[in-house]
């Protein structure tokens, strides 16, 4: 068995919940020909890199990510950087010849995850996107019913991310809020997922059009970087800056085969945690699924169209991954488990094995039709996504 030394770039909630799926991985699959191991962290912050290397066996430690890519050691590498370090850092994991699995959106727009993508090619190393919501058993089940033709043929879709980081006005201006760091905000941070998974289920986008809102405008400034860090907006030492970028974005969006899907997002919906859905008709039924309930995929099926009911299915082995965490059906798998079915991916195409990875392809494609949803919000238009 080969061992592959790994890499992450990035020390905070994803590059600890990588670092997790890779040392899980030989638990779910015990015969897998190469086996991973997380050798070095790189982290911009000491502490962050330091808490990582207690929490993963203890991996060399470095404060620049180019320091990482030096190691002739490091085989492989996690790109989970805020977004505006993507492309730099992605392209150079690709120049240095190690396999990248980057985090989504892959940079601040199409031309940079273009730029990552073209590396990867010129390179001939493997790379993973992490579009992790594909590999949740409910949804290849999904998109197994709706291939089968089990819903008819589809006529509508709805992808619906709702989320709260963002709904407190304390929440400090991270990078998540600047254009030049965080790239569109909600856009790239959760309707790339929505993207991602209206093309998983239903197949490429055509065109769409769409709106964007800022609902909140000024931020406190402060050093705290965290997803869920809150400040005291009472406190007279705060000063605060300008929200440059999307709480919210609604897309209309017409996918190649004539399906119309609507794409909506918010990461500041007081009293939504993580409401992360998607849902799609068709002629004869309807299949929809809720991230927090995710082993329960509810399904409409069969010849009676009106008063048809609608059942909830359990995940089983047999659904995506489901077989490699739980023996038998009703067994819900974590938001992290999503994260080992990529990694496993990753290291299967790695070592030359049939795998099914979200590619650079694809979040090329996420991050152009993000791009357009800019564009649309602009100009009032309908965007052609091509
Ligand atoms: N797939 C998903 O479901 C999902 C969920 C959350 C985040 N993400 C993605 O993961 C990435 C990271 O998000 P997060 O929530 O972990 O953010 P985070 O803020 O928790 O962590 C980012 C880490 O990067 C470090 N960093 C900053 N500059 C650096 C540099 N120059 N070199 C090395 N490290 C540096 C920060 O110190 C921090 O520890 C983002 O691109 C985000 O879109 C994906």
């Amino acid at each position: 068995m080969e061992t592959l030394r790994v890499g992450v770039i990035g020390a905070g909630w994803m590059g600890h919940v990588h670092a997790r799926a890779f040392q899980r991985l030989a638990q779910h699959w015990p015969d897998l020909p190469v086996r991973p191991m997380v050798a070095a962290v790189a982290d911009a912050v000491g502490p962050a890199a330091e808490a990582f290397a207690r929490s993963h066996g203890d991996p060399t430690a470095y404060a620049d990510w180019r320091e990482l890519l030096a190691d002739p050691t490091i085989d492989a590498v996690s790109v989970t950087a805020p977004n505006f370090l993507h492309r730099e850092i992605g392209v150079a994991v690709a120049e240095a010849g190690k396999h990248l699995w980057i985090e989504k959106p892959v940079g601040l727009s199409a031309a940079d995850a273009t730029a990552v993508r073209d590396a990867v090619a010129a390179a001939g190393v493997v790379a993973c996107v992490g579009f992790n919501y594909r590999h949740v058993p409910a949804v290849a089940r999904a998109r197994r019913l709706i291939a089968e033709g089990a819903i008819g043929t589809p006529t509508h879709a709805h992808a619906q991310l709702f989320t709260d980081y963002a709904a407190h006005p304390g929440s400090p201006l991270s990078w998540r809020y600047a254009v030049d760091r965080g790239g569109h905000g909600v856009l790239g941070d959760l309707a790339s997922h929505g993207v991602d998974l209206l093309r998983f289920l239903l197949g490429d986008i055509q065109a769409l059009t769409a709106q964007t809102a800022i609902h909140i405008p000024r931020r406190p400034v402060a050093e705290t970087q965290g997803h869920y860090a809150v400040l005291d907006v009472d406190d007279p030492g705060l000063s605060f800056g300008e929200v440059e970028n999307e709480d919210y974005v609604v897309a209309l969006v017409r996918m190649a085969s004539g399906v119309l899907s609507v794409c909506e997002a918010d990461r500041g919906a007081v009293g939504e945690q993580n409401n992360y859905a998607v849902e799609v008709h068709g002629t004869k039924g309807l299949v929809r699924w809720d991230f927090r309930r995710p082993g329960e995929l509810q399904v409409s099926a069969g010849e009676q169209y009106a008063n048809q009911p609608t059942s909830t299915v359990f995940s089983e082995p047999g659904d995506g991954e489901y077989a490699a965490f739980q023996p038998g059906a009703g067994l819900a798998m974590g938001y992290d488990d999503t994260k080992v079915v990529e990694a496993h991916h990753f290291i299967l195409a790695i070592a030359g094995q049939p795998a099914e990875l979200a590619t650079l392809d694809d979040a090329v494609a996420s991050a152009t039709a993000l791009d357009a949803m800019v564009t649309s919000h602009q100009t009032g238009q309908w965007v052609s996504v091509s």
